[in-house]
């Protein structure tokens, strides 16, 4: 089957570009935004760097980090074609581009120095093989910055599943941790909670933060 049409059958995919056409990127840039952006303004971005947003959404992570003077290179990729029309409508710099693939079958030679993902991995089809092509295109030394509000101790977020009806693959911190072990990465974790927010879980368990290291050669 020719990968295009395989791409617009995913149920991913699907789900996806109807959230891109009902407002729904818009709410998930502000409802991940506040813990998103206290990660990121905590990671040191003082040498020249490039990015790669997986599950770029809108792209605004995109827009946010290719203000900063050391980026070089910002790509959001995404497998809703609607997200990365939208992305593309809103491109303000020229580091910064969006391509319409999923990371899985993703080709490109190049590799980065740092890769985010928020909220995409977990409805890869295969999370091991999501997070070991992501690893292949770290650069030695680069890291990998992986943030879900879905995992399994976080029990007010484990109900989405039913209400999405599409695959979403439920996982402790620890068995997120074993998935970047397997691959090859150093692990680290982080929840970032947000004190103010309405939602109970928020306060008490936030986003969790898995941060992989490739070891340098
Ligand atoms: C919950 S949304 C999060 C969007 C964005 N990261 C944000 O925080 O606003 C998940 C996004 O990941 C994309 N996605 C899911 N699996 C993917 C994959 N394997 N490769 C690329 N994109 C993927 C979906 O199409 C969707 O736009």
């Amino acid at each position: 089957m020719n990968k295009k049409i395989e791409l617009i059958m995913d149920n991913v995919s699907k789900k996806f570009d109807d959230w891109a056409i009902n407002g729904k990127a818009e709410s998930m840039e502000k409802g991940h935004g506040i813990n998103v952006l206290k990660f990121l303004k905590k990671i040191s971005f003082d040498k020249p760097f490039s990015f790669l947003d997986v599950g770029c959404g809108n792209g605004w992570v995109i827009r946010y980090v290719s203000d900063l003077s050391t980026c070089k290179k910002a790509i959001g990729i995404d497998k809703s074609k609607k997200m990365i029309i939208q992305a593309n409508k809103k491109i303000n710099n020229n580091k910064e581009s969006f391509v319409y693939t999923d990371v899985e079958s993703w080709k490109y030679t190049g590799k980065f120095d740092f890769i985010f993902a928020m909220e995409s991995i977990y409805y890869a089809d295969s999370m091991e093989k999501a997070i070991e092509k992501i690893y292949k295109l770290l650069k030695p030394g680069g890291k990998f910055f992986c943030g879900t509000d879905f995992y399994t101790e976080n029990k007010a977020t484990t109900k989405w599943a039913s209400v999405m009806k599409i695959q979403m693959h439920l996982h402790s911190k620890k068995e997120w941790k074993e998935f970047f072990k397997n691959v090859g990465f150093i692990t680290t974790t982080k929840q970032i909670k947000d004190l103010k927010s309405n939602e109970k879980w928020k306060k008490e368990f936030g986003t969790l933060f898995i941060i992989g290291t490739k070891p340098a050669k």
